[in-house]
């Protein structure tokens, strides 16, 4: 019976115009209630958060395989859909067939309506179907198309860049090795790792970020953006960090950082918008039962004006805000998550634009300002997550970009396809990475990272 040409969607059918003639709907069991005539199915079929109410004679259900059909089995149904006397909903299907495509039996793990997140992340197989997931990966789909809509409205070139890499683009180390060398016995050269025999004849990783490439592609293309995973050996246990994420990365010929904080705000801008616009019904479910007053939040936020602030006028708010941080503030020093939060949620209240950090602890691709000491740098932070995207405008000539890696020990030649860009047709240009995730954070409202990606990659953790 299940043809899935002929497969009618739960959400098109909730919302019908008029009554229709034997249709079929496929899809899970949320709940059955057997009386004694009939007997009411809830089921969902991912297309949207309601369930659709089928009703069929309790006849139906008599068969010994039908005791199988509990909360999480898969049916086909056929009949059909009229207008139904049960309160909250316009339309249910009247069921003269019903086929069991999968049974359950009583182990079948979501038969609660509640769950806590954490015993949900255990099993990450089967979250998919629990309400707040569905609702999750509806906005993330959502989400990553308004990504491309918004570059391709504007003429940006979409470049897949490399995921297997041999350069650290942020620096930090925090890279994870590919290799296909015997990990017992590699081959050695003056007691260290020969990775010249390595599978790609020097010691490679998955990337931190696609940055350096796309900033090939700006020099030919002018406005382009990455979208994909990234990968981060980071041994952060947070809420806000995984090891495998996904970022978007735009870079732009032409551009300063003014204008780079312009793009970022009015890229944030029009997520937020889409999500009102468009995710309506999963943002009144995350509005309703994880985070109150989100909605308001981000209607606030798509008319908000962004601060602009520089990392030592930020310093200087610190210092005076009489708070006793657990990490010192102190010019020089990096801004932790707790620094981040005040401003964002306390002085601003609202989303800030931190520019101008000190060259010392950005990375090595960030333009030097003219004062010597602090780099074109910009983090934008919004209030609950804290840093959501950074960037830079990018140092455009050479002499100063090979100080700059000699200062942070990279050795230029180990570079030097990517310094090639500033000695031929070399421009200005900015670019910046929007961690997707994070962004899935804000709109949801979820207050841990790994609630918003399918099957989360941390510290200890990568089954499914
Ligand atoms: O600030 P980051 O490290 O910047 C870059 O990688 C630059 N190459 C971007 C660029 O200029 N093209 O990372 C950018 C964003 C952060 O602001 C954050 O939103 C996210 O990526 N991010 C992470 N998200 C989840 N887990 C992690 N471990 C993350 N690290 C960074
Ligand atoms: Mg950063």
């Amino acid at each position: 019976m299940y043809i899935s040409t002929s497969r009618s969607v739960v959400k098109d059918l909730l919302n019908s115009s008029a009554a229709q003639q034997q249709i079929r709907v496929c899809g899970w069991v949320r709940s059955v209630r057997r009386g004694k005539d009939v007997a009411f199915i809830a089921l969902n079929d991912g297309s949207c958060q309601g369930s659709l109410q089928v009703v069929v004679a309790a006849s139906l259900l008599q068969a010994p395989a039908m005791a199988a059909l509990g909360t999480g089995a898969c049916i086909v149904a056929q009949g059909d859909l009229v207008a139904s006397p049960a309160a909250g909903q316009s339309w249910e299907m009247q069921a003269d067939q019903l086929e069991l495509l999968g049974g359950v039996d009583a182990a079948y793990p979501l038969q609660k309506k509640r769950h806590s997140f954490e015993y949900l992340r255990s099993i990450a197989h089967l979250r998919p179907r629990a309400n707040t997931f569905g609702a999750v990966f509806r906005m993330r789909s959502a989400l990553a198309f308004a990504v491309h809509q918004f570059f391709q409205e504007r003429g940006f070139l979409y470049v897949h860049t490399p995921i297997i890499t041999t350069n650290d683009c942020e620096g930090a180390g925090e890279m994870f090795r590919v290799t296909t060398l015997d990990a017992i016995q590699p081959p050695m050269n003056s007691g260290q790792v020969d990775w010249a025999q390595d599978f790609f004849g020097d010691k490679a990783g998955l990337t931190v970020s696609g940055q350096l490439q796309g900033e090939l592609f700006a020099m030919a293309f002018a406005d382009i953006y990455t979208f994909g995973p990234t990968f981060r050996a980071e041994n952060s246990h947070t809420s806000r960090h995984a090891s495998e994420f996904w970022m978007i990365e735009p870079e732009m010929a032409f551009a300063d950082l003014a204008r780079n904080c312009e793009v970022a705000e009015e890229f944030f801008r029009y997520l937020v918008t889409w999500s009102l616009e468009r995710c309506g019904d999963d943002l009144a479910f995350f509005n309703q039962r994880i985070a109150p007053g989100l909605i308001d939040r981000l209607e606030q936020l798509a008319r908000a004006q962004f601060h602009r602030v520089t990392y030592s006028e930020a310093i200087k708010l610190l210092q005076q805000s009489g708070r006793a941080f657990e990490f010192p503030v102190a010019w020089g020093l990096d801004l932790q998550s707790e620094h981040e939060r005040y401003l964002t949620e306390d002085v601003f209240a609202g989303p800030v634009f931190v520019i101008d950090y000190p060259q010392q602890i950005k990375a090595f691709y960030m333009r030097r300002n003219d004062d010597n000491k602090t780099v074109a740098a910009m983090d934008l932070l919004v209030p609950r997550v804290g840093e959501i995207i950074g960037g830079s405008q990018r140092e455009e000539r050479l002499e100063v970009l090979e100080q700059r890696m000699i200062a942070h020990g990279i050795d230029p030649a180990s570079l030097d396809w990517y310094l090639d860009t500033r000695r031929w047709g070399s421009c200005p240009h900015a670019g910046f990475g929007l961690g997707f995730e994070r962004l899935l954070m804000y709109l949801t409202g979820m207050e841990n990272i790994r609630d918003v990606i399918p099957f989360p990659r941390t510290p200890g953790s990568a089954r499914f």
